[in-house]
């Protein structure tokens, strides 16, 4: 265990924040925002009458009127429906065409229907789907994983909020421990215990969280994002089973890890007993090892989710040696019985076929080289618009995503990032675009560079973002 050398973390985050340094930034006009969304929502409403009708109908049956409740979260003044998705191209209800920077946020990071991924599909749809029982395959992506990811023991779940449930129970299954430590603000997915924030000085359940009875705060530890004294303070009764982290955190904006902070966490968590685990189901786009595997962290267990088989629902966790050792011993003392992890889905035949494809042909250093040269033009397109209009905004970078924050500075923390995310102009900027044929993640500003997205495509994001940028200073 421990850490590896490597090139310090800054080296990898690209654009500088110095860049800025010497001009004058000045914030986008309140009314400037609020004139551009309703515009852009009138222009959305005149060009989408088959998405308005559609959404329409779908309200008849569907609670929120769509199948998942965040899908009418973007803001727009009903969904988008999408007729197809290939590559990087969305095809829309009334056939206008755009350029997907989203992504599925991650989960179709490799692509729509990546070529290998779905033959894989059509292939072994004929094979059957789920038995219940182990599939060849199995034995050569465990390989693959531990390969890739520097784990050698892994199981699979389907989604990376079970993976993540299912890390917490084995954590405290073997530690004996009850209590769980997370960043405030952090996201890893529909996980009840990490929804603790210290937004209003102490630790206390988000009061976003929907029908959780219980005190989370009782169980669950929260400091900010790169405070090493908090960390060790909460550390130090050594009651703390496991750390759950993402190693930038990606989804309150982005939030880098101070040079060291990664590397103090470990020695932290080592020193107290508790085991660290990385959630990479967002930081692979670090590299083929996640952003653990690009610094040389050497966490006890990990979760990677989303696009590990191509978009269809799947996600792994691994542990290391030890832990899993661990593990095993605490098997032969368990009362029989359910253990409260793992879903019938979790390990089927169509989930392994299509990790192997994902991660023989995606997962990579070659075919991230290709992604990250993109992601670096695309960042220094983004600076470029900032300086020129002399905007508050920054825009950082971890390996092949990117994201602009309309805030002058990168926040430190979670905590700092909430308050930071101008909600108002994300949306106009957002609508702005998906008017005119590019689509980036919304509830905040990220884009993913896929193999299928070439520099035209990301020349089209940056001409729109100062088309964008100009009219709003208009
Ligand atoms: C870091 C991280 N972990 C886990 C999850 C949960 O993934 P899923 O919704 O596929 O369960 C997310 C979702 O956004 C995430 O960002």
């Amino acid at each position: 265990m421990g850490v590896e050398a490597g090139p310090p973390p800054r080296a990898r985050h690209g654009y500088r924040q110095q860049k800025y340094r010497n001009i004058v930034a000045r914030p986008i006009a309140e009314a400037s925002v609020k004139a551009m969304l309703a515009r852009e929502n009138a222009l959305f409403t005149q060009r989408n009458p088959n998405s308005h009708s559609l959404s329409e109908k779908a309200a008849r049956n569907w609670l929120h009127g769509v199948p998942m409740h965040w899908m009418v979260d973007w803001g727009t003044p009903f969904p988008l429906f999408i007729e197809k998705a290939q590559g990087v191209d969305l095809t829309d209800a009334d056939g206008h065409g755009y350029i997907d920077f989203c992504l599925g946020d991650t989960g179709a990071m490799f692509g729509h229907s990546p070529k290998p991924v779905a033959e894989t599909l059509a292939r072994e749809a004929a094979n059957g789907f789920t038995t219940m029982l182990p599939s060849p395959d199995a034995a050569v992506v465990g390989e693959l994983l531990e390969d890739r990811f520097g784990l050698p023991f892994w199981q699979v779940t389907a989604t990376a909020s079970d993976a993540n449930r299912a890390v917490l129970r084995w954590c405290r299954a073997i530690t004996g421990r009850k209590k769980i430590l997370v960043f405030n603000r952090c996201y890893h997915g529909a996980v009840d215990e990490t929804y603790v924030t210290i937004d209003r000085g102490r630790p206390e359940a988000d009061p976003a969280l929907i029908g959780e009875p219980r005190d989370l705060s009782e169980l669950t530890k929260v400091v900010e994002f790169n405070d090493v004294a908090a960390l060790e303070a909460a550390l130090a009764p050594r009651d703390v089973a496991c750390v759950l982290a993402e190693p930038v955190m990606t989804n309150v904006g982005m939030v880098l890890p101070e040079d060291g902070f990664l590397e103090k966490l470990r020695i932290l968590t080592e020193k107290a007993g508790t085991l660290l685990i990385m959630d990479e189901t967002h930081c692979i786009s670090s590299g083929p090892g996640g952003y653990s595997g690009e610094i040389g962290l050497k966490p006890d267990a990990m979760v990677m989710g989303k696009p590990i088989a191509g978009g269809i629902p799947a996600a792994v966790y691994g542990f290391s040696s030890d832990a899993a050792e661990r593990i095993r011993k605490f098997l032969e003392t368990r009362t029989p019985g359910h253990s409260g992890i793992g879903t019938t889905l979790s390990g089927s035949r169509i989930q392994l076929a299509l990790m192997r494809s994902v991660l023989e042909t995606y997962v990579t250093r070659e075919a991230f080289a290709a992604l990250i040269a993109l992601a670096k033009k695309l960042e220094k397109g983004i600076a470029d618009v900032i300086i020129k209009h002399g905007v508050d905004w920054h825009v950082v970078r971890v390996g092949a995503r990117v994201e602009f924050m309309c805030c002058p500075t990168r926040p430190r923390n979670g905590g700092e990032a909430a308050k930071a995310i101008h909600g108002a102009i994300d949306e106009a900027v957002h609508h702005f675009l998906l008017n005119r044929g590019v689509v980036i993640t919304p509830f905040h500003n990220m884009m993913l560079i896929s193999p299928s997205t070439t520099e035209v495509h990301v020349q089209t994001l940056i001409d729109g973002l100062d088309r964008c940028v100009t009219e709003l200073r208009s």
